[in-house]
């Protein structure tokens, strides 16, 4: 009745932004992500007849806040008529910044309360239950680079090719370490509503995931980091043109993409990625994370900086 599950977190490249159903949490458009390895979260589920309601600690101490999500994915995993669970997780990284810790927290759970459960089930069952909890959960089931497809009721999770195939580094630059305004769930939905470049953001999706489909099959760095970036943006733009605007980026994000620009035309292989919060992911390859490093260490307004290489899927322990 007591497992524990690791997962990371991941990053997409062509990004996930709006639901087609939200009751069922099914993404409009799919995506494309990298895995992480240095960052993680792992869950430890136990279930218990006399507790009388859920119970979270995170890093150890009681969190009220994150438990209703974390309560719902456990009942996705393992039904609503389950005993309740004690639930502790340890993240070594900022949460709700942005940084996806979502994605590692309900690829972990799901993972951790199946098995607690006593229930077996494939990767792809996993992947969608965990989808169901959060969009790009789904992705961390899997390793290196991911793809998410958005067909029929149930969302098809699938490995393009594993970390070792192709080694990246991702550096990201910790602009701001609180918790983001307004989370993804609530910002896609007044996207979705409101926002006139919605319709065409889904449209095109299709072709910016072949492009990056074969970018990745090619090994190809600049025709992925186009597609990368041109993808990013296109996503943000739908979040600035939404009423009210959704605008995630500080001084410093923009800044960071200016170092970005900079070590591009210097002839470095990097390019950038920023999701619903100010970090600025330099996705680069690995014979240049120093550099990159160096640089957005030394842009203005730059707090932190993380570094990771490509990493494998949520498993337990
Ligand atoms: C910008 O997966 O957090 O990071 O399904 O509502 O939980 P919910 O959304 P979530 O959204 C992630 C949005 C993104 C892009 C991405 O990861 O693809």
């Amino acid at each position: 009745m007591r497992e524990t599950a690791t997962a990371q977190p991941n990053i997409a490249l062509i990004k996930y932004w709006g639901k087609r159903d939200t009751e069922l949490n099914l993404p409009a458009v799919g995506s494309i992500s990298i895995t992480l390895s240095e960052l993680f979260t792992s869950m430890t589920v136990e279930f218990e007849d006399n507790l009388e309601q859920d119970e979270l600690h995170l890093n150890n101490e009681q969190n009220d806040k994150l438990l209703p999500r974390l309560s719902h994915a456990i009942d996705i995993a393992a039904g609503g008529d389950r005993p309740r669970a004690r639930i502790s997780s340890e993240c070594n990284f900022p949460i709700a910044a942005g940084l996806a810790s979502s994605a590692s927290s309900f690829a972990a759970v799901v993972v951790a309360a199946s098995a607690a459960m006593g229930i077996e089930r494939s990767v792809g069952e996993l992947a969608n239950l965990a989808g169901r909890a959060s969009g790009s959960a789904a992705r961390s089931l899997y390793g290196g680079f991911v793809e998410l497809e958005n067909s029929g009721d149930a969302v098809v999770v699938s490995e393009l090719l594993p970390a070792d195939a192709w080694p990246l580094d991702v550096v990201v630059a910790v602009t701001e370490t609180g918790p983001k305004p307004v989370g993804s769930t609530e910002a896609m939905e007044i996207s979705r509503r409101t926002s006139p470049f919605y319709e065409r953001w889904v449209g095109d999706q299709a072709d910016d995931l072949a492009s990056a489909r074969n970018a990745i099959a090619a090994r190809d760095f600049a025709a992925l980091a186009s597609v990368a970036e041109h993808n990013c943006l296109k996503m943000h733009s739908v979040m600035w043109s939404s009423r009210p605007p959704i605008v995630y980026w500080n001084d410093a994000t923009l800044a960071c993409l200016q170092t970005i620009r900079q070590l591009q035309s210097d002839g470095v292989d990097v390019f950038f990625t920023i999701d619903a919060g100010p970090q600025v992911k330099a996705v680069c390859d690995t014979a240049d994370t120093d550099t990159v490093e160096t640089a957005l260490r030394a842009t203005d307004g730059v707090r932190d900086i993380l570094r990771s290489g490509l990493g494998e899927g949520a498993r337990l322990r």
